[in-house]
């Protein structure tokens, strides 16, 4: 462990974070499990990479099966992409037709946003306090968690943030029945203020979760979604962390609002850990995007990443994936909410299926967040090697986000060692 942590520093840019005081040092994975060197087994509450399981053996297989087979690109004809994406398109709501491939989140959101600005013909972007969109630079600049964060230098003047519709700690709160139209009314205001040539967009995460695993007040998006189109721009739902089931109630986050994006981000859980992301829109968006300049990635939509990627899909609908995230995360909200009784601590418990928050006050008046008590319960949970994060803009939100094989007997050993931990 010493030696591998040596090694990093030495070899490896320092701005890498490492998890936990006492790091884990982890070899081999399966579903909801990770092990350890000397064989230990931690239970996963973190990764929604890993979303139908570490190592899924179906999902192995037939990377392993494409990989013997063949392994190209998009400009030599193959049933794999399109067979792919009539799978994917066939979850999503029409007119979202079209689908990209490329190789992380990020690449999906910058193509989202090439494709916006060649669509709109404009470049302002309207964008939600504390959001993460990815680790390029233009993602850096649409993204207040960073660009505002540690050496970040604040955003470009086509950015425009408004805040975060925090039902908890934001500037409505739950009990005001108004709350999304007053949320929405900041975009409103950014919307008058544009002058020429107008809105490319608004991009968001449909349940935010860089920002404290935020449920959005459910008129929202709506609100906004419209607003937005009448300004001319377009709706990018950003689904990297919250598609594929993993809210329980909906396929979709956006689902749960009753929205249609024009355009929808994926990643994350898409390859199961395979680098693989994809953006769908319609096919008039995809048209004004195709203004002669051809879209090349070298990698993504490569024949190995497509079996994978419908491989993950298959294996969500064949193993029940949404309706199991959906009860086993009613369980843990149900058990959650009742330790709240208990526990002063917790200031506020949300989520939908296996995205949830728990976020940890000093008091349940001020609000005032418990940052330091946040880190030192997931260091806890480490050493009974039970793996969990924060997150949050004070960093006092626990996050529970497993892979969705994560059954009732893994979220009552979680909620059991929580709760002593917590008293
Ligand atoms: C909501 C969201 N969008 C985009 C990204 C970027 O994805 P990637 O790290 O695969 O580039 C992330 C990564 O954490 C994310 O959480």
């Amino acid at each position: 462990m010493e030696e591998t942590l040596l090694n990093r520093r030495g070899l490896l840019g320092r701005n890498l974070s490492v998890a936990y005081r006492r790091p884990v040092k982890i070899v081999r994975g399966a579903m909801q499990y990770l092990y350890d060197e000397a064989g230990e087994q931690y239970l996963d509450a973190y990764n929604n990479v890993a979303h139908v399981g570490h190592c899924h053996p179906r999902v192995v297989s037939a990377g392993q099966q494409q990989m013997a087979r063949l392994n190209t690109n998009t400009r030599y004809l193959n049933d794999l992409i399109v067979d792919y994406a009539a799978r994917l398109t066939s979850f999503l709501p029409d007119p979202l037709n079209v689908c990209f491939f490329v190789n992380s989140g990020s690449e999906a959101n910058e193509l989202a946003i090439r494709l916006a600005r060649a669509h709109t013909r404009s470049r302002d972007l309207i964008v939600l306090d504390h959001a993460y969109h990815g680790n390029t630079t233009t993602l850096i600049d649409i993204s207040p968690y960073k660009h505002d964060g540690p050496g970040g230098a604040g955003p470009p003047s086509w950015v425009h943030k408004v805040p975060q519709p925090d039902l908890y700690r934001g500037l409505y709160k739950a009990t005001d029945e108004h709350a999304g139209e007053k949320y929405a009314q900041s975009v409103y205001d950014v919307i008058a203020e544009l002058g020429e040539p107008g809105l490319c967009g608004f991009i968001a995460e449909s349940l935010p979760s860089v920002g404290g695993q935020i449920v959005l007040p459910h008129d929202y998006l709506r609100l906004v979604y419209e607003a937005v189109h009448q300004a001319g721009g377009l709706n990018i739902a950003d689904e990297v962390q919250t598609g594929y089931g993993r809210i329980g109630t909906h396929f979709w986050g956006f689902k749960s609002y009753d929205v249609i994006p024009d355009i929808v981000v994926l990643g994350k859980p898409i390859g199961n850990g395979h680098p693989i992301g994809a953006v769908v829109t319609t096919t008039e968006i995809a048209d004004s995007f195709n203004n002669g300049m051809e879209f090349f990635s070298t990698f993504g939509g490569n024949n190995v990443s497509c079996a994978i990627g419908k491989e993950v899909l298959d294996t969500v609908i064949d193993e029940g994936l949404q309706l199991h995230a959906d009860q086993i995360g009613e369980h843990l909200l149900a058990g959650l909410k009742d330790m709240m009784k208990r526990h002063e601590i917790i200031g506020d418990v949300r989520g939908s299926g296996l995205f949830l928050g728990v976020e940890l006050v000093k008091s349940r008046e001020t609000l005032e967040p418990a940052t330091t008590e946040a880190d030192e319960v997931i260091n806890l949970m480490r050493s009974q090697n039970i793996l969990l994060g924060t997150d949050g803009p004070f960093h006092n939100v626990l996050k529970i986000r497993p892979p969705m094989p994560f059954n009732a007997q893994d979220a009552d050993r979680l909620l059991t060692a929580l709760d002593g931990i917590l008293r």
